[in-house]
């Protein structure tokens, strides 16, 4: 079923950090396709892609530094922005290796849009309502006992306990984005992210980044190292599930976001309006059964197998499958668990065409 997005009738003018990244660049796009008549102003640490606009008015590309308090205010100092889809952050690979800059991007940078957006919204007009703010979290912030490679999470019964440094900063800043709802400063709401594949571009610093790897460098002749086996006979090529999502479908979901009734999201998912996107549970089998189907023996000839014991332990943190009724009731869309992961390597395959 296709996604329906929309904006709240009042949204003219949208902000959209982390733009010049995987996952925001192709919001920024769907922004664009979806809402001729609306404002983007798209911000990353160097000046984001300008898809060959050149009217302000309709996409204005501007470098900040987020952990700066100036140039967040900066950002605001112009049109009256009414909503914020806030995607910025350092990766779980680095924020691991750097945990300062870990937490100056991935919570402090967080606190100051939060607190610029909701000092933004209280010279806004009489009548006018909050504005909204979508939170772009991970399913990282799950962990522990119940959320293992052969758990089914269910929200409801599973406490949070990230075992990262990046789930512990996107839980808090969740947790951030409740407070200031609650606290009637804006109209937030969180969307949790599966693993996003296939990642385009260079690998990222993402633990996760792997699941891609195993796609994207093989089909364009490049070796790799599947990191969580030493053989493709290896039992984690079956036993450790993985949960992930197609780029079109999770950029779709969370567009969406942004109109979802606040009272139907507390209904479904929670006070705390944290909604866990739905993906799809496969293993590293079936990623290598769509690369040799879409790339042949050659392909996956490029794979060495080679097990690291550090990208391992963060794998082994990751639950292979969650139960998303509540956010499938509000709306937000699944891939096809019958193509299964062959559609994203077919997305990607497209990618390389163009
Ligand atoms: N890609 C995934 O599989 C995945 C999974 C779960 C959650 N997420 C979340 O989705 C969001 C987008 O992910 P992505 O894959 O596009 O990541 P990405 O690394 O491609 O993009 C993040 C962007 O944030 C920018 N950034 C970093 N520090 C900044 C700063 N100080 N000021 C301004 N911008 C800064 C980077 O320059 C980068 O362009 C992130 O919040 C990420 O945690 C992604």
């Amino acid at each position: 079923m296709p996604v329906e997005i929309a904006l709240p009738p009042t949204v003219k003018t949208i902000l959209l950090t982390g733009a010049g990244g995987f996952v925001g660049r192709e919001l920024v796009q769907l922004l664009l396709a979806k809402f001729p008549d609306v404002s983007l102003i798209a911000t990353d640490v160097g000046v984001p892609p300008d898809y060959g606009i050149n009217d302000e008015n309709r996409l204005k590309c501007v470098a900040a530094n987020l952990c700066d308090k100036e140039e967040v205010k900066q950002l605001f100092s112009g049109k009256r922005v009414q909503a914020v889809f806030a995607l910025h952050g350092i990766m779980s690979g680095q924020s691991e290796a750097d945990f300062e800059l870990g937490y100056n991007v991935n919570v402090f940078s967080h606190m100051n849009v939060l607190s610029a957006l909701a000092k933004h919204a209280e010279s806004r007009e009489k009548g006018e309502p909050l504005p909204v703010h979508v939170n772009v979290s991970s399913l990282a912030v799950y962990g522990g006992p119940k959320a293992t490679p052969n758990s089914r999470v269910i929200p409801e019964d599973t406490p949070l306990q990230p075992e990262t440094s990046y789930g512990v900063c996107k839980s808090v800043i969740e947790l951030v984005t409740y407070d200031y709802t609650r606290k009637g400063f804006i109209d937030g709401r969180t969307v949790r992210l599966p693993t996003v594949c296939i990642r385009t571009g260079a690998p990222s610093s993402a633990a996760s980044s792997l699941i891609s790897g195993l796609v994207r460098e093989p089909l364009q002749g490049i070796k790799t190292v599947c990191p969580i086996a030493d053989s493709i006979n290896d039992e984690a090529i079956e036993g450790m599930p993985i949960y992930v999502t197609r780029v079109k479908t999770v950029v779709e979901n969370i567009a969406r976001a942004v109109n979802v009734n606040a009272q139907d999201i507390e209904q479904k998912v929670g006070k705390t309006r944290c909604i866990n996107l739905p993906g799809i549970k496969i293993t590293t089998r079936d990623i290598l059964q769509a690369v040799e189907k879409a790339g042949g023996k050659k392909a996956i000839d490029l794979i060495e197998f080679k097990r690291d014991p550090k990208v391992v332990a963060i794998c082994e943190t990751w639950a292979g499958d969650y139960d998303s009724s509540g956010p499938m009731g509000l709306g937000f869309a699944v891939d096809d668990t019958q193509q299964g992961y062959a559609q994203a390597v077919a997305d990607f395959q497209e990618t390389l065409k163009a």
